[in-house]
């Protein structure tokens, strides 16, 4: 079985084809590089070799932007017509940054929904119809206290949350377009977080992380001050804002439950979340890293962040249930795993 994974060389992306490689499948990588590193899918292979004794990894690497049609044309046809098409995808490739989309919101319409626009435009002409979409639980409006459902109130706030919504609708419109030809996940990531435990491979943001996590790390390891914890206000327990933080090992593993799944099952389109359900506070976080790490991370409060929400929780019974998938790596182990990486790789993949 083939995979196309666009956006593979990424955070997300790498752990993914690692997950995917463990399972036997072949892998094709397609990345732009704008914002990932070549290294992260040198570093996959190195850690299969290691593990597994493995000489042979079945995976190949290509530059290629999903703007780019032709190309995206160009590969689909050498696949096929060596013999060798490609059985199904994972889309991950897309810019990620909130703050970005809203100074740049012509970029990521642009590169999110054109260049998902084209990528299923070429499936379908090669009848390559089974795909499974990076979507984010940043499409839920969030105004409840409750944990949110796959059927909870779709309201985005901003330029790169409505590109996740445009990019799921056309996969919904796509899907009943033609409902016996398609089979579709949508997977709604909440807080991914950590590395493989290895601390080989990571999260390297390019600039000054925005998230929270990438950020306790750096401050961990001296490269940054202190955090900033926005908000201590909240009606929370500690006045802190509350998330579902997940293990990146158990996302990645989430898509290779999805993609069995939609290969077992009759067409289908399916929205599910992936989070652990669990509740866990800026400070909690905080406090755990440091436990578990032995080390300080200095913070500070300030006010809110604009457009931040008190609570995020996925209810993840739908995961659980269909998908057979759970999450298996705790908070702890998310701060130890992301720690080594921090330590192991000071500078990233740099
Ligand atoms: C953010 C994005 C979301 C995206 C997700 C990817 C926003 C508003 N949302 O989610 O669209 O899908 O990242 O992982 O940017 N925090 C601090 N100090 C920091 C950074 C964050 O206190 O320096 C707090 C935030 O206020 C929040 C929590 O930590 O309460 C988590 O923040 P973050 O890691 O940025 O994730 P989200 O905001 O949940």
């Amino acid at each position: 079985m083939k995979v196309l994974v666009t956006g593979g060389a990424g955070f997300i992306g790498s752990h993914t084809c690692l997950s995917l490689l463990e399972k036997g499948y072949e892998v094709v990588v397609i990345d732009s590089f704008v914002n990932s590193h070549k290294k992260s899918l040198k570093r996959v292979i190195d850690i299969l070799k290691l593990n597994k004794n493995i000489n042979n990894v079945n995976i190949e690497i290509m530059e290629l932007d999903i703007r780019n049609e032709n190309a995206l044309d160009k590969l689909f046809f050498e696949y096929q017509s060596n013999g060798n098409s490609i059985d199904a995808v994972i889309h991950l490739a897309g810019l990620k940054s909130v703050k970005d989309s809203l100074l740049n919101p012509l970029t990521y319409w642009d590169v999110n929904v054109n260049g998902s626009i084209n990528l299923l435009k070429v499936m379908n002409r090669y009848k390559c119809r089974t795909i499974v979409f990076s979507s984010s639980a940043t499409i839920y409006g969030i105004s409840s206290n409750e944990s949110l459902k796959e059927n909870a109130e779709i309201k985005p706030i901003n330029p790169y949350g409505r590109n996740k919504v445009a990019i799921e609708d056309l996969l919904n419109d796509t899907f009943f377009s033609d409902k016996n030809e398609w089979k579709i996940a949508n997977l709604r990531y909440f807080n991914p977080i950590g590395a493989h435990p290895s601390g080989i491979i990571g999260e390297d943001p390019m600039d000054v992380p925005n998230n929270v996590f990438p950020y306790i790390t750096r401050v961990a390891a001296g490269i940054l001050d202190k955090l900033t914890i926005f908000g201590n206000d909240w009606p929370t327990l500690d006045g802190t804002a509350i998330r579902d933080y997940i293990h990146v090992m158990d996302l990645a593993e989430g898509h290779i439950a999805a993609l069995n799944k939609l290969i077992e099952c009759d067409h289908q389109i399916m929205n599910i979340n992936l989070g652990t359900g669990i509740a866990t506070s800026v400070l909690e976080l905080v406090e755990t890293f440091e436990r578990v790490n032995s080390i300080k991370v200095p913070f500070e409060f300030a006010d809110r962040r604009l457009g931040d929400s008190c609570k995020v929780i996925a209810d993840n019974s739908l995961a659980l249930s269909f998908l057979a998938w759970s999450p298996k790596r705790d908070l702890e182990e998310m701060c130890v795993d992301g720690w080594k990486w921090q330590l192991l790789n000071p500078t990233g993949y740099k």
